[in-house]
């Protein structure tokens, strides 16, 4: 059963935006759909549908990312495939409009797995992928909240991110294909306010990606100092293992887990080996939707 499950971030998508993460989560959905019902790959599905985000300046992730403490757009992502385990991540890129298709040309072309700041866009630059200027990933939205956020002295990220309480965050995507492999992907614009080079969960695989056709996929949103403290993706994708492949119940137990060790935030979507999911966080909202080969409209809600 083809199938195909995508993010768009959790927390506290406010009301003002919320039309604008349900038509991003479908317009996604539909693209990667149409890639997965032609025939096409898991891998093709998963690029095409957060690329797709990362256009869309709705979401933290490409283009409209949040600012970093310093004024400047950070970006982070990673892609695994479930058939050969092979990934592809790059971390804090400034220049890279589509930082999955990057990590997608590593997990493609690289003996490596993580690329960071400049190695990143000079592997970009000799395999072909577009380099864009700093200042072109930032919207006015995100420049205008950087700016209240700078005046707000006693700003503290941990305090911050350790409530419910932020705009958005984060998106990803998993896929089954036709021949039965699985693929995850996650990218992100990461914490607002963040200190420079710093790395959330998206880029590191087992964190906030991971795939495997034994077991199915998984992708991440939240608090990544949270995410990286449980290894979120890959504990999810171990409690799928281990309970029969049921991905609600393994996506349940692992925000469970989550808020009960580490005080954590986010939320996570599960695909199992079969193309059946799960959806779980607790942050007051969570931007998801979802189709397979036996629904005749796609799920979205926020
Ligand atoms: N979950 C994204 C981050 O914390 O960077």
């Amino acid at each position: 059963m083809i199938s195909l499950i995508v993010h768009g971030g959790a927390w506290d998508i406010p009301d003002a935006e919320i039309d604008a993460h349900r038509k991003g989560c479908l317009h996604t959905l539909k693209t990667g759909w149409n890639t997965l019902r032609s025939g096409g790959t898991a891998i093709d599905a998963v690029e095409q549908a957060i690329r797709t985000m990362e256009n869309d300046p709705t979401f933290d992730a490409g283009y409209g990312s949040h600012l970093n403490l310093i004024g400047r757009v950070e970006l982070d992502a990673s892609i695994m495939s479930g058939k050969t385990l092979r990934c592809g991540a790059v971390a804090a890129v400034q220049r890279i409009r589509n930082p999955i298709s990057l990590a997608r040309k590593i997990l493609a072309e690289s003996e490596h797995i993580l690329f960071v700041g400049d190695g990143a866009e000079r592997f970009a630059k000799e395999h072909g992928c577009e380099l864009c200027k700093p200042e072109e990933l930032i919207t006015k939205r995100e420049f205008d909240r950087w700016e209240s956020l700078k005046l707000r002295k006693n700003f503290k990220t941990k305090e911050a991110f350790s409530k419910p309480k932020r705009p958005s965050d984060t998106v990803g995507a998993v896929a089954l294909d036709k021949d039965g492999n699985v693929c995850a992907g996650t990218s992100t614009g990461g914490t607002m306010n963040k200190y420079p080079g710093r790395i959330g969960d998206s880029p590191l695989i087992g964190c906030g990606t991971y795939a495997d056709n034994e077991t199915g996929g998984v992708s991440t949103t939240g608090w990544g100092e949270a995410m990286i403290k449980v290894v979120m993706a890959k504990t999810v994708i171990d409690l799928m293992e281990i309970n029969g492949g049921h991905p609600q119940e393994a996506a349940m137990k692992g925000i469970e887990i989550l808020h009960r060790k580490v005080d954590g935030f986010g939320g996570v979507i599960v695909m199992n080996k079969h193309g059946k999911c799960g959806v779980s966080y607790n942050t007051p909202r969570m931007a998801r939707a979802y189709i397979n080969a036996k629904m005749a409209e796609p799920f979205v809600a926020i």
